[in-house]
């Protein structure tokens, strides 16, 4: 069996935002949803050009939930993978998903620069900025780091 493989170094050949498009796609597989059956599949992409897929994983105490978003930040943490750049996030609808409160928050925290993809199966595409979903946010700014 092959294993999946979550944390990838791209090279140079590759045409980045291509791959987080397949890769946030393949992401959404991975997803644990019993409860809402709602796939949520990200994919980032950090400075040191690492790409670190991530997926919702939820929990019978729903709270416990971990949206795509926040699993993919912290899995690019631990391994040291660097500074996201850009995240794309896939949900297997005729919508886009917009990244929760929650998400927008941890986001902010690695990078508000950073820039988020919305795509799905329908038509549309949405680009946009982390300071853009969360405006005059709270960071580390604001605690002087
Ligand atoms: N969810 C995400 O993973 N990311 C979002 O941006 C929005 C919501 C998840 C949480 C839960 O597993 C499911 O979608 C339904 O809310």
């Amino acid at each position: 069996m092959k294993i999946s493989q979550p944390i990838i170094q791209l090279d140079d050949n590759d045409n980045a935002i291509q791959r987080l498009y397949i890769e946030a796609k393949i992401a959404a597989q991975y997803a644990y949803v019993p409860y809402s059956k709602f796939r949520v599949g990200a994919a980032l992409l950090t400075d040191k050009n690492i790409l670190v897929r991530g997926a919702n994983i939820e929990n019978a105490s729903y709270g416990l939930t971990n949206c795509a978003e926040r699993t993919a930040v912290f899995m690019s943490h631990m391994h040291d993978a660097g500074t996201p750049q850009i995240i794309v996030v896939y949900t297997p609808t005729e919508m886009l998903t917009s990244p929760c409160g929650a998400c927008r928050q941890v986001l902010n925290e690695m990078n508000p620069d950073m820039e988020v993809h919305m795509i799905c199966d329908g038509d549309m595409v949405h680009i946009t900025t982390v300071a853009e979903l969360l405006p005059f946010g709270f960071g580390p700014k604001n605690l002087n780091v």
